[in-house]
């Protein structure tokens, strides 16, 4: 795959080099367009070294020109990728300006374009940088992100660039060049998230799941070519293209939506740190305080994974547990009382887990483990979707070689 990739001033540019890479080692060809602007984030030096081709950066430039072409360099592109975007080349793309190279190419081609915004949350939430970005989704420029936490300014909200790797497995997402495509055809339904269990109208229990293992886990998997349902509580983070997202809020909510979108699914992944208990009635009106304690009656709330594990054409089923100790020996225990064909163990705490963005795992099943050191939740979703897909075609070859052997005896 050829991809333009055009980099933007914005202070996201030094994670340029990692975008290149990530492209690069999914096999894609990547020129670099660099703005002006960009040039004081990021050396043309460092990308052409991990991109392995001159940078281009100015439409008068005649040799580079003589090369190729602004015009054909549009053609050569099977997808022109800006990462990050900033607010004025959103805004200059909107207007179809071509002042410099990048926004040239962006005129000029018919390939499909995708950007992954990167600016100050004020800036992206102004109306104007809102209606760019929605006059750019009507024509068919997909918007990678941006994603929600702290900003380079010091300052919270969305705004943030998505993670290299994601913004890479996006891309070709979109373009159907598919990962391996270990699960094309497949059907993956995805839990992610914490639930929230109302208490009254403005209270409710929660957790400190931030979806973000589950999000990753669905998008390696849609990356592998499989059709996927994500069910997701309530998180901040950008619903990722090319998935069906189905957002919940309680227990209850996410069971009843699995439960509708499971059949037919080859595989289910339940990554949702889902409330094990719910207050036993939701009080209608905000609970005055009155006196010195309160206690809350809670119930249990059904165990979604469970119940699909124990469905009669249970689909290929695999739980997460988070434990705060004697990891392997919870989840190898979940993993059998569950009735599960694997099991994602990861420890939680207070500087692990939850609410990062790397995490260290180990894989169970029924005979065998696998341990994955610390890595970004991106990269550790990639590793279990291919080892998912690997035990998932081992156990339909013995089902398949049982039948079979069944059939040939009732011959
Ligand atoms: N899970 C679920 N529905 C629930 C509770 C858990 O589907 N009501 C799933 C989670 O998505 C995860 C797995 O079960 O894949 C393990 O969840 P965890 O909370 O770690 O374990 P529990 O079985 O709830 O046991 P405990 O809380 O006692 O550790």
């Amino acid at each position: 795959m050829n991809i333009v990739l055009g980099i933007t001033g914005g202070i996201a540019a030094y994670k340029a080099p990692d975008i290149v890479r990530r492209l690069r080692e999914r096999g894609a060809e990547v020129q670099i367009v660099m703005t002006a602007s960009a040039e004081e984030f990021v050396t043309g030096t460092a990308l052409q070294a991990v991109s392995g081709k001159p940078i281009r950066s100015n439409l008068w430039d005649k040799e580079a020109e003589a090369a190729m072409s602004h015009i054909e360099l549009a053609r050569w592109a099977d997808v022109v990728l800006i990462a990050p975007a900033t607010a004025e080349v959103m805004a200059r793309i909107v207007s179809g300006g071509a002042p410099d190279l990048l926004t040239t190419i962006c005129l000029a081609t018919e390939a499909p374009i995708a950007l992954a915004p990167a600016m100050n949350h004020v800036m992206w939430n102004n109306p104007a940088t809102q209606a760019n970005r929605e006059v750019l989704e009507e024509r068919g420029i997909h918007i990678i992100g941006p994603g929600i936490g702290s900003q380079a300014c010091g300052e919270e909200g969305a705004g943030r660039m998505l993670e290299p790797d994601l913004i890479a497995i996006t891309v070709f997402n979109l373009t159907g060049g598919k990962g391996e495509g270990l699960l094309e055809g497949r059907k993956v339904v995805v839990t992610a998230g914490p639930t929230r269990e109302a208490i009254d109208p403005v209270r409710y229990i929660t957790n400190r799941s931030s979806g973000k293992m589950g999000y990753a886990v669905a998008t390696a998997a849609a990356a592998q070519g499989a059709d996927v349902v994500l069910i997701s509580g309530p998180v901040s983070l950008a619903e990722p293209p090319g998935l069906e997202v189905i957002k919940v809020e309680s227990a209850m909510d996410m069971h009843a939506a699995t439960h509708e979108a499971i059949d037919a699914a080859h595989i289910f992944i339940a990554a949702a740190a889902v409330a094990d208990y719910r207050p036993v009635a939701i009080v209608e009106q905000k609970i005055k305080k009155k006196s010195e304690s309160m206690s809350l009656e809670l119930t249990r709330c059904p165990d979604i994974l469970a119940s699909v594990a124990d469905l009669d054409a249970a689909p290929f089923t695999v739980g997460f547990a988070a434990e705060t100790e004697n990891l392997i020996k919870h989840a190898r225990g979940k993993l059998e009382k569950k009735k599960l064909d694997m099991i994602v163990a990861n420890r939680v705490g207070r500087d692990c887990g939850f609410d990062r963005d790397d995490n260290a795992v180990t894989v169970l099943w029924s005979d065998g483990e696998k341990s994955f050191p610390t890595s970004s939740k991106v990269e550790l979703a990639h590793d279990v979707i291919e080892l998912v897909a690997e035990h998932f075609f081992a156990k339909r070859g013995s089902e398949t070689q049982s039948r079979l052997t069944v059939i040939s005896n009732n011959d």
